[in-house]
């Protein structure tokens, strides 16, 4: 069976102090299509002792998407109610399994992570995003991993 999305959003994470972690989530041969947001997890810059753990995004079809792969740990409207702007959050062990069609803007892959969690166990195996049939980039901050396979935009791991 193939699932048609709009978006699959983890979060938004961390807005309290206290929260039950996410973890053991798999979305598998699934397309999106014209989405703001493809697969995204979203923290807040806040403390907070939360985690995400163990995802695995597999076999994924993107048509035109904005952001297709995302993790956003710096989400703090209007800059306020974030003290020390870090996100408690620590986010691992999330796998990008063949990923591929095309990203509606320049930056295909986005890695943006707490600076004092920074994110780890991030796994890209074969990804294929493309933006107006040119090279797309990859943008990555406070974030390990590894890479196995074909890496299109080229991984910043
Ligand atoms: C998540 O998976 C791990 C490893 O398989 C398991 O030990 C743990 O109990 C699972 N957690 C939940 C909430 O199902
Ligand atoms: C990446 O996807 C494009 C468009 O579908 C395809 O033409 C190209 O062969 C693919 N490249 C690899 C290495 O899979």
């Amino acid at each position: 069976m193939i699932l048609l999305f709009l978006s699959v959003s983890i979060g938004s994470l961390g807005k309290v102090l206290n929260e039950a972690g996410v973890q053991n989530v798999t979305l598998t041969n699934s397309v999106f299509s014209g989405s703001d947001n493809g697969l995204r997890i979203k923290s807040w810059a806040r403390p907070s002792n939360g985690f995400v753990t163990n995802i695995l995004y597999q076999n994924i079809v993107m048509k035109n998407v904005e952001n297709p792969i995302i993790i956003d740990q710096n989400y703090c409207p209007n800059n306020q109610g974030c003290p020390g702007q870090t996100s408690g959050v620590k986010i691992s062990q999330v796998t990008y399994r063949n990923i591929q069609g095309t990203s509606a803007t320049p930056t295909a892959m986005t890695f943006d992570c707490s600076p004092s969690n920074p994110c780890r166990g991030i796994r890209l195996e074969g990804i294929n995003l493309s933006y107006m049939n040119r090279q797309a980039q990859s943008l990555c901050s406070n974030v390990g991993g590894t890479t196995s396979g074909v890496i299109m935009p080229n991984s910043c791991l």
